[in-house]
């Protein structure tokens, strides 16, 4: 190629132009697309300008070239015959030596009146003969034949082809020189310690160019797994909660779900308190606050609440949210206090928590929570069984088990185990309830509404599903990242 190049480069230099890019082809003997190749490239860098040529021209076929080179047919029957002498030949015999050739061509002599018939004879009757169709092709090969007439006759008769032959005119470019110079493609440090970058000439960045295709990143198990639990709960009609905040107030995270001030998880072992200027929560719906102060202190709603002294300062408590439960506090009092009322709503949501916890195989002081609540009128604890049935059979897990449990928010609670199918055996799967009236009368819902929810960690299922013994394998900085990445979609 650099040959090539260099020989268009030396003829520019010498001639000013090439007039015809097949006409050069043809006198250096090189192959006239390799000369376009190196065209194009000189184009890209402006040493050359082009115009395009083309012009029609005559080329023999296989068989014109056949009879250009060993006479025509008619011609060589002929011959044949004048060589034989005497008084002719015997067909048969012209036949035999001839085969393909005296079939096509005896016809042909004869109309010309080259030969004759004579009985079983063939004879020589024409003199000075001329075998003009060899003649015309061998000057149509030259270029030399113009007549229009004897051009459609040989085509015809499928001697000759008419081609358009395509070409280009190469002149100067404004970068011309008789030599090209590499362009580099990057500064490289060598370039920088010789000091010859200076002198170099760089290519110039295509901003245009599509980007290499991303091949990094995937999505961790957790995510494929979220997917799936997100995509079952859309189906059942839920909606998703907005969790993208992790710190949260006491307040919305304890004192709004009725879980006492003096309750152990509200110590510092249980749970990350925010420190400094983030430690205290600036706003809390006041009016609302007074109801949560009153029911901790006093009850109501038929409950005798915990005669504590509700304290401001643990309310306003900032932390690390240790359960999504604060989120749906939140949307259920949005949803009393939404401009005409309440009306019944399904949610979930699936996102981080924190703990403060000893961390160990199966624990760690973060984890995803998934969260699903239904608020209507009316609801029973049979509700809860059927709705929570339904999640679990679409997540593979049809054999369900409820014990009785407490939490301070939900009354009845219960635990929900599960029998794995795989690992053959029952397993806690996650916690339950109706939550308290002391939760809900408070942010104002209607006597007669009930709040189901549940609550179960994402962990536990990703590790089941994906055959993760210790959790540090999914998650944390032990994780194997190309195994994360190559972990199949979860399916359930
Ligand atoms: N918040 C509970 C937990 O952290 C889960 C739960 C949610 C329980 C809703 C009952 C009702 O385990």
């Amino acid at each position: 190629m650099a040959d090539v190049e260099q020989a268009v480069l030396s003829a520019l230099a010498a001639d000013g132009e090439i007039a015809d890019s097949w006409a050069f082809s043809v006198a250096k003997g090189i192959d006239h697309q390799a000369i376009i190749g190196v065209q194009k490239s000189l184009l890209g860098d402006a040493y050359t300008c082009e115009e395009n040529l083309s012009c029609t021209l005559w080329t023999l076929t296989d068989e014109g070239l056949e009879f250009a080179n060993n006479g025509s047919p008619e011609f060589r029957v002929y011959q044949s015959v004048c060589a034989a002498g005497g008084d002719g030949m015997d067909m048969t015999a012209l036949q035999e030596a001839l085969g393909e050739v005296c079939k096509i061509g005896l016809g042909p002599c004869m109309k010309n009146k080259w030969l004759a018939k004579n009985g079983e004879k063939v004879q020589v009757v024409g003199k000075d003969v001329i075998d003009d169709t060899a003649v015309m092709l061998q000057d149509v090969r030259e270029g030399k034949l113009s007549s229009e007439k004897d051009l459609a006759n040989l085509k015809r008769r499928k001697l000759v082809n008419q081609i358009v032959r395509k070409s280009i005119k190469i002149t100067k470019g404004p970068n011309f020189r008789d030599k090209r110079v590499k362009k580099m493609a990057d500064l490289t440090k060598e370039m920088l310690d010789n000091g010859n970058w200076g002198e170099l000439e760089f290519k110039s960045v295509n901003l245009k160019a599509m980007g290499a295709p991303v091949t990094g990143g995937g999505y961790h198990p957790l995510l494929k797994v979220r997917a799936e639990f997100r995509r079952i709960l859309m189906e059942m009609g839920f909606e998703e909660m907005p969790t993208n905040k992790w710190v949260e107030s006491s307040f919305w995270n304890f004192d709004s779900l009725f879980q006492p001030q003096s309750h152990p998880a509200r110590d510092a072992h249980d749970t990350f308190f925010m420190k400094g200027e983030c430690g205290v929560t600036r706003q809390l719906p006041e009016d609302y606050y007074e109801k949560v102060r009153n029911i901790h202190e006093n009850g109501g709603y038929e409950s005798i609440g915990y005669g504590c002294n509700f304290k401001r300062d643990e309310a306003t408590k900032n932390l690390l949210r240790t359960h999504t439960t604060a989120i749906s506090a939140q949307m259920l009092y949005k949803l009393a206090n939404q401009k005409g009322g309440f009306t019944p709503k399904k949610y979930f949501s699936i996102d981080r928590v924190f703990r403060n916890e000893a961390m160990d195989a199966t624990h760690l002081c973060e984890f995803h929570q998934v969260e699903g609540l239904v608020a209507d009128r009316n609801l029973t604890l049979g509700n809860l069984i059927g709705t929570i049935k339904t999640f679990f059979e679409k997540i593979g897990i049809t054999q369900l088990r409820f014990k009785p449990a407490y939490n301070p928010y939900t009354e009845p609670s219960m635990e929900i185990f599960g029998y794995h199918p795989e690992l053959k055996k029952w397993t806690e799967i996650g916690n339950s309830g109706m939550f308290r009236p002391e939760m809900l009368r408070p942010m104002g819902l209607p006597e007669d509404v009930r709040v189901i929810a549940w609550g179960l960690s994402l962990e536990r299922p990703t590790m089941i599903k994906y055959r993760i013994e210790n959790i540090r394998d999914l998650f944390g900085h032990k994780a194997d990242i190309l195994a994360q990445k190559n972990a199949p979609i979860a399916r359930f």
